[in-house]
């Protein structure tokens, strides 16, 4: 999959801007706060139907306006044309997804059709960071191969919201609300247990994608693995039932807590994923250079998993990636990632992309100033 050209109206600071893009590099250049991430971000729109970002659309509109639109032209790895279009009201909060002039009616099933993968010196986090920073990673990573995990984490997440209301209500009032909480542990259960199965069975599957992607950095002497922790106990039996069943007991286990504290103990939004180096986990005995190849090793391997799930190459954003890195490892990084597919790369530094792209057709160079694309 690439996008052959995009369009952004009044999408944050760009009033109007068109690129033409390579079907390989596309190196976006600019000092900080021209534009250039933005347009990343619009990227994102065409992909998850939303920012990666913003929790909210109505910041995307540009200041003063009413509506911001997106429209681009994707060709999928087998030559079909796609055309979208996005737009969101200010004054209606409606949103419209488009494909070839259709509209889309269930959001969540655009999701997958068009991958990402999305680095940024934030996310780096994902190893450095607690639990949520993983979990974020494998929520992104599931719900973009299998559509109907990200509708039960949608759904999970609503429950999840009303039954820490349900709790808190009853700590404040001090009753006992087990009746009111009875369908919302039903469902609780029946999400967060297929949750936590699919979560499973991702960490056995992704162990070898990130295995075969740290063994292209990196000499083998450094195993690296994961391993998924659930909040609960699920026992030895990989049998998906026991998940539903553990769950079930840990909830009536926990609900004196759950009621002092007035918030959900139990279930998927408490997992951790361990990530290790030959068996010692990364977050605590890692250096800087094992942290930076873990988290690079995870993208190239959530790449070619996206890649085989969603039978489609994954379009490649890397957002200020490379003004951290030295020029060795820049250009290292440049020819890992310039055979896999369509990239988007920003940065503030000119010079490093010239000494190993050439430019034209395929590799594309522009410079965003003040929410405007010039060609360079
Ligand atoms: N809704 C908006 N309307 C207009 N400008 C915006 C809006 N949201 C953000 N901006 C502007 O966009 C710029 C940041 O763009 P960004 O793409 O993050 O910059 P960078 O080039 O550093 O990646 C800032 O100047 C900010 O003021
Ligand atoms: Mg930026």
């Amino acid at each position: 999959m690439f996008i052959e050209n995009i369009r952004l109206k009044n999408f944050r600071n760009h009033a109007d801007s068109y690129l033409e893009c390579g079907d390989k590099a596309n190196i976006i250049l600019g000092d900080n706060g021209e534009g250039k991430t933005n347009l990343l971000e619009a990227v994102s729109y065409i992909s998850l139907t939303k920012s990666f970002y913003a929790s909210n659309d109505s910041v995307i509109v540009n200041i003063g306006e009413t509506i911001f639109q997106i429209e681009a032209n994707m060709v999928s790895d087998n030559g079909i044309k796609t055309k979208i279009h996005i737009g969101y009201d200010l004054t209606t909060g409606e949103k419209v997804y488009s494909i070839n002039n259709r509209r889309i009616e269930k959001f969540s099933s655009v999701i997958g059709k068009f991958p990402i993968v999305f680095l940024s010196p934030e996310n780096s986090n994902i190893t450095f960071g607690g639990p949520a920073e993983r979990r974020k990673f494998l929520d992104l990573v599931l719900s973009q191969s299998n559509q109907t995990y990200f509708e039960d984490l949608s759904e999970y997440r609503k429950v999840v919201r009303h039954r820490n209301k349900i709790l808190n209500d009853a700590k404040f009032h001090k009753n006992d609300p087990i009746a009111l909480l009875e369908p919302w542990n039903e469902q609780l259960i029946r999400f967060g247990s297929r949750i936590m199965v699919r979560r499973r069975n991702f960490v056995n599957e992704f162990q070898e994608y990130i295995f075969s992607a740290y063994k292209k950095l990196v000499d083998l002497r450094e195993v690296p693995s994961m391993e998924y922790e659930p909040s609960f106990k699920t026992g030895n039996s990989e049998k998906d039932e026991m998940v539903f069943e553990n769950f079930k007991t840990e909830i009536d286990r926990k609900y004196k807590e759950e009621l002092r504290l007035g918030s959900t103990l139990v279930g998927p939004h408490r997992d951790e994923i361990s990530f290790k180096i030959n068996g010692l986990e990364l977050r605590k005995f890692a250096s800087q250079g094992q942290h930076k190849t873990f988290f690079v090793a995870l993208k190239i391997g959530e790449f070619f998993y996206l890649k085989e799930r969603c039978r489609e190459n994954p379009i490649l954003l890397l957002d200020d990636v490379f003004s951290e890195l030295d020029d060795n490892r820049a250009q290292q990084m440049l020819l890992l990632i310039e055979n896999l597919n369509q990239t988007f790369i920003t940065s503030t530094n000119f010079d490093i992309f010239d000494k190993v792209l050439s430019f034209g057709e395929k590799n594309k160079k522009v410079i965003v100033r003040n929410g405007k694309i010039a060609i360079s």
